[in-house]
C-alpha cells in the first residue's frame, strides 16, 4: 500500500509529500491561454512532487507568519478542506505539516462523481467547506462563502495543471448524499466541488 511503502511516509496514517517546487518560472499569461477543463483521462499517476505542488498551489501556505494560504477566503476563515481520493485511500490535505492524513482506506475514486472518467484519473479533489469554522454567518452567507471561496482553491489547480502538462475539470455534479457519508463528514461539513486531475488520455 502506497502510505506503507513510501519513503516520505511518516506512519501509515499520513501521506507525506515532499517540498513543493515553488520556484517555477511559467508565466501567468501562458497558463491562462492554456487554461481549459478536460474529460479524457488516463490512468497514469501522478509523480509525488507533481501531487505535492498541485495541493500546495490549490490551497497550501504561502505566508509562513501568518498562516496565509495560496487562495482567499472570506474573513480568512480557511474554511476549505480539500480531500484528495487516490487509487489508496482518501486523504485530507493538511496544509500547515502539507502531509495528507488519511480519512478513509480504500478507493473512493468513483464515488467522488457521475461521471465515468472520475474512477479511471488518478486523482480527485473534493472542496469541503467546514461549516463550524465559519464563525457567526448565516445559512445564506455560508453557502455563498464557501462556494466562491472553493471557485478560489479550483481556479488555482486549474492554473497549475495548465503549466504542468496535467488534465483537469471542476466539477458540480456530484452525489453528495452518497460522497459526505463515505469521507465520513459530520453534517455542519459540505461538499462545495469536486475536480479531477490527471494525464490527458
Ligand atoms: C461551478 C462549476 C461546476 C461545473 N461542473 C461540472 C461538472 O459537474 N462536470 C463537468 O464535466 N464539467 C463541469 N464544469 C466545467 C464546465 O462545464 C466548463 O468550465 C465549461 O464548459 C467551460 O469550459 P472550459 O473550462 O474548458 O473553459 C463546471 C464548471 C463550474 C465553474
Amino acid at each position: 500500500m502506497l502510505v506503507s511503502t513510501s519513503a516520505f511516509a511518516q506512519d501509515e496514517r499520513t501521506f507525506a509529500l515532499p517540498p513543493p517546487r515553488t520556484a517555477g518560472n511559467a508565466s501567468l499569461m501562458e497558463a491562462l491561454r492554456s487554461r481549459r477543463s478536460t474529460r479524457e483521462f488516463s490512468p497514469k499517476p501522478l509523480p509525488r512532487d507533481v501531487l505535492s505542488t498541485l495541493l500546495w498551489c490549490a490551497f497550501g501556505i504561502n505566508r509562513a507568519d501568518s498562516g496565509g494560504r495560496t487562495a482567499p477566503s472570506a474573513h480568512n476563515w480557511q474554511e476549505i478542506d480539500v480531500y484528495a481520493a487516490l487509487p489508496e485511500g482518501a486523504y485530507r490535505y493538511d496544509a500547515r505539516e502539507h502531509a495528507l492524513r488519511l480519512a478513509v482506506a480504500g478507493d473512493l475514486r468513483a464515488a467522488t462523481g457521475m461521471q465515468d472518467f472520475v474512477a479511471r484519473a488518478p486523482l480527485n479533489l473534493v472542496y469541503v467547506a467546514d461549516f463550524g469554522r465559519m464563525g457567526d454567518a448565516g445559512a445564506e452567507d455560508r453557502t455563498y462563502f464557501a462556494s466562491a471561496d472553493a471557485g478560489f482553491i479550483a481556479q488555482n489547480v486549474y492554473l497549475y495543471c495548465a503549466t504542468a502538462g496535467l488534465a483537469c475539470v471542476v466539477r458540480g455534479l456530484v452525489d453528495r448524499r452518497k460522497l459526505a457519508p463515505a469521507l465520513g463528514l459530520r453534517v455542519d461539513q459540505r461538499i462545495v466541488l469536486a475536480q479531477t486531475v490527471g494525464y490527458a488520455g
